[in-house]
């Protein structure tokens, strides 16, 4: 089982988006479960998933209940989800206040590899200790970058959060919004992935077609399978797929 984190110290720079995204590409081969982070609930919402947490993220980590009773199937085969519940706004002080507390997420899923080939992890934002816990059990850290000059510098506090975790962790950030008549953002596309190597040449285009995914509670490739979003997040699961030696397991005969 690998685990992809999709992370950034800031919000609404498209980690949900993402993840949603990328979630489902992977399903396309792979077994996979997108695990919610945030209280906001955005990915479960996005994936027609409205689950309560019985006993909330407390008995998660406790271990009173077992992430299996949490899971939800969503509308797309091999796509299943630990949606967030309200109770996830306590989630800091549960894992601060369990034992080898940045290592709560990465226990929670020791018992799902047999379950997933791979697991998604939907980020709130913020340097907290979801993240550290997140980056702590990640193969991979996925960081969208919104095409500003601040952008780099979130990317820098990523990857300061990354060096802390006990094994080094491959970090890929990629343009998730830019906007083509924004002279700031064709030079961000043209030049980002030049200057910092830990930057994809991938980027999504900011779009109503994206943004219709609100609407239409469903991954973009699903409703517009063409589009230049829909075929960048393909190439972008792709990519991360690589680094992260996504394989299929052995088949028991
Ligand atoms: N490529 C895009 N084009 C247009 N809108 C986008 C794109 N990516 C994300 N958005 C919109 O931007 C907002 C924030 O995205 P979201 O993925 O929720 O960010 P985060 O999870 O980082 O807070 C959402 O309303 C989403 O629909
Ligand atoms: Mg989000």
């Amino acid at each position: 089982m690998k685990v992809v984190a999709v992370y950034s110290t800031k919000g609404g720079v498209g980690k949900t988006t993402a993840a949603v995204n990328l979630a489902w590409e992977a399903s396309q081969s792979f077994r996979v479960l997108l695990w919610d982070l945030d209280t906001q609930g955005a990915s479960s919402y996005l994936l027609e998933v409205k689950a309560k947490i019985r006993g909330g993220i407390d008995s998660l980590v406790s271990g009173k209940m077992v992430a299996g009773d949490a899971i939800r199937p969503t509308p797309h085969p091999n796509l299943d989800i630990l949606p967030a519940d309200d109770s996830y706004r306590e989630i800091e002080l549960v894992f601060d206040a369990a034992k080898n507390s940045t290592r709560r997420i990465e226990k929670v899923l020791d018992s799902l590899g047999e379950r997933y080939d791979v697991v998604i992890l939907d980020c709130p934002p913020g340097a907290s200790l979801v993240a550290e816990n997140a980056v702590q059990a990640a193969d991979v850290v996925v960081v969208p970058l919104v095409p500003s000059p601040l952008s780099l510098r979130s990317l820098d506090q990523v990857a300061a959060i990354v060096a802390e975790a006990a094994q080094p962790t491959p970090v890929i950030g990629f343009l998730s919004m830019v906007d083509r008549r924004k002279a700031a953002h064709r030079v961000a596309a043209e030049s980002l992935h030049r200057e910092n190597t830990t930057v994809s040449d991938i980027l999504v285009p900011s779009t109503v077609i994206v943004e219709r995914m609100g609407a239409a509670r469903a991954p973009v490739a699903t409703y517009a399978p063409n589009s230049e979003a829909a075929q960048a997040y393909e190439k972008l699961w792709k990519r991360i797929a690589g680094i992260a030696k996504v394989k299929h397991p052995k088949r028991k005969r």
